[in-house]
C-alpha cells in the first residue's frame, strides 16, 4: 500500500513544481501554453489551475459567431465568452479541427486582447488571450473575438474545442474554474458544388445497407494518385481499400467490412472517403451502414 500511495505523492509534487517553475518564467496570465482545450490527445487548464474539477463550478465557456453549417472560405467572427459569478479574471483558449485532428482554417487576431500560436504535441493552431486580455477585475463574464476563415470546400465535418478560465485574479493559479466545450460545425454543401472536385467524383456504396460487402466506385477524369479509404464514425481510418496512382475513368472496389488485418467490423455507420496525396478529401465521404 505504501509502495502505492508514495509514487503518487511525489509526482504530485513534481507536477507542482513544473506548473510553478513554467508559471514564473512563462507568465501564463499573458496566455496559455498551446494544447490545452480538452481536444482529442489534449490536456487541459486543470493540469496547474486544480483546486476545482473540470465544469465543475458555476459558469461556462461558450462559443458564437460561426453557424452549424459553415460556408467555405468564409470569414467569421468567433465569439468565445466566459461566464461565472465568482470571477475576476478570466482567460480562454480554442482550436478548430477536421475529423482527423488537424487544425484547418486560418485564424488571426480581432485585438490585442487574444493572439494566436501553433504549437503543442500536434502542430494545432490555438487562439488564447492575452495580458491585457484576461481582464483583471472585470466581473460575471468576458468575451472575445477571433477572426476565422472557414477551409476550402471538402474540410467536411469540424469541431471547435475551447478551454475557459474563470480566475479569481490572485495571480497565481489557485482558486480558479476551468471550463471546456465543443462546438460541432458541419459544411454547408448548398453552398458550393457537392462533390467538389471537378476532376474526381466519389459514388453511393452499392450495395447500402450491406452485409457482408459492398462496393465502393469512383470516376477520375484524370488520371491521378488517390486512396480510398473507409472510417468510423469517430473518424478513424478502419482500412485503407486503394493507394496509388490511377488512370483516369471508373474504378470500383470491394469493402468486406474488415479492417485492416482482416478482422470483421461491428454493425455500425461508415464512411468511405476519397483522397489526394495529401490525404485531402477530392469529394464528400460517402456513408455505408453494415448491418449484420
Ligand atoms: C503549466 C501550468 C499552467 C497551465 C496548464 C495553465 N496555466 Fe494559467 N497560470 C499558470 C500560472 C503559474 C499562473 C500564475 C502566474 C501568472 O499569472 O502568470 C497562471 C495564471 C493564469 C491566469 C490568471 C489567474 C489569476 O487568478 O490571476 C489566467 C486567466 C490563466 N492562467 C488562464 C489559463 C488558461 C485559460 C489555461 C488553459 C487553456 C491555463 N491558464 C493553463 C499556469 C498554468
Amino acid at each position: 500500500m505504501n509502495n502505492y500511495i508514495k509514487p503518487a505523492g511525489t509526482s504530485v509534487l513534481v507536477a507542482m513544481a513544473v506548473c510553478l517553475t513554467a508559471g514564473a518564467a512563462l507568465a501564463f496570465s499573458s496566455g496559455p501554453l498551446d494544447g490545452l482545450t480538452a481536444a482529442p490527445g489534449e490536456g487541459n487548464c486543470t493540469q496547474c489551475h486544480s483546486t476545482f474539477g473540470l465544469n465543475s463550478g458555476a459558469g461556462s465557456v461558450t462559443i458564437s459567431g460561426i453557424p452549424q453549417d459553415y460556408a467555405p472560405l468564409t470569414p467569421y467572427t468567433v465569439t468565445v465568452t466566459v461566464a461565472d459569478p465568482a470571477a475576476s479574471r478570466w482567460g480562454f483558449e480554442f482550436t478548430i479541427l477536421d475529423i482527423e485532428g488537424v487544425s484547418v482554417g486560418a485564424v488571426s487576431n480581432a485585438d490585442a486582447n487574444t493572439q494566436i500560436s501553433t504549437g503543442g504535441a500536434f502542430g494545432r493552431t490555438y487562439a488564447k488571450h492575452t495580458s491585457a486580455g484576461s481582464q483583471l477585475g472585470q466581473g460575471t463574464a468576458a468575451s472575445w473575438n477571433v477572426n476565422w476563415t472557414s477551409p476550402a470546400e471538402g474540410a467536411g465535418d469540424l469541431t471547435v474545442y475551447v478551454a475557459g478560465n474563470a480566475a479569481n485574479g490572485n495571480f497565481s493559479t489557485s482558486g480558479d474554474n476551468i471550463y471546456t466545450n465543443s462546438f460541432a460545425m458541419s459544411e454547408d454543401v448548398t453552398s458550393s458544388v457537392p462533390g467538389n472536385s471537378p476532376l474526381a467524383s466519389l459514388h453511393p456504396a452499392y450495395p447500402n445497407p450491406f452485409n457482408p460487402r459492398t462496393q465502393l466506385s469512383f470516376t477520375l477524369a484524370e488520371g491521378q494518385n488517390v486512396s480510398l479509404g473507409v472510417y468510423d464514425v469517430q473518424g478513424r481510418l478502419v482500412t485503407t481499400i486503394y493507394r496509388g496512382d490511377l488512370p483516369s475513368g471508373t474504378h470500383s472496389y470491394t469493402w468486406r467490412g474488415q479492417d485492416q488485418q482482416g478482422r470483421p467490423q461491428p454493425s455500425g455507420l461508415y464512411f468511405g472517403r476519397l483522397m489526394d496525396r495529401s490525404g485531402r478529401d477530392l469529394n464528400r465521404p460517402i456513408k455505408m451502414t453494415l448491418t449484420k
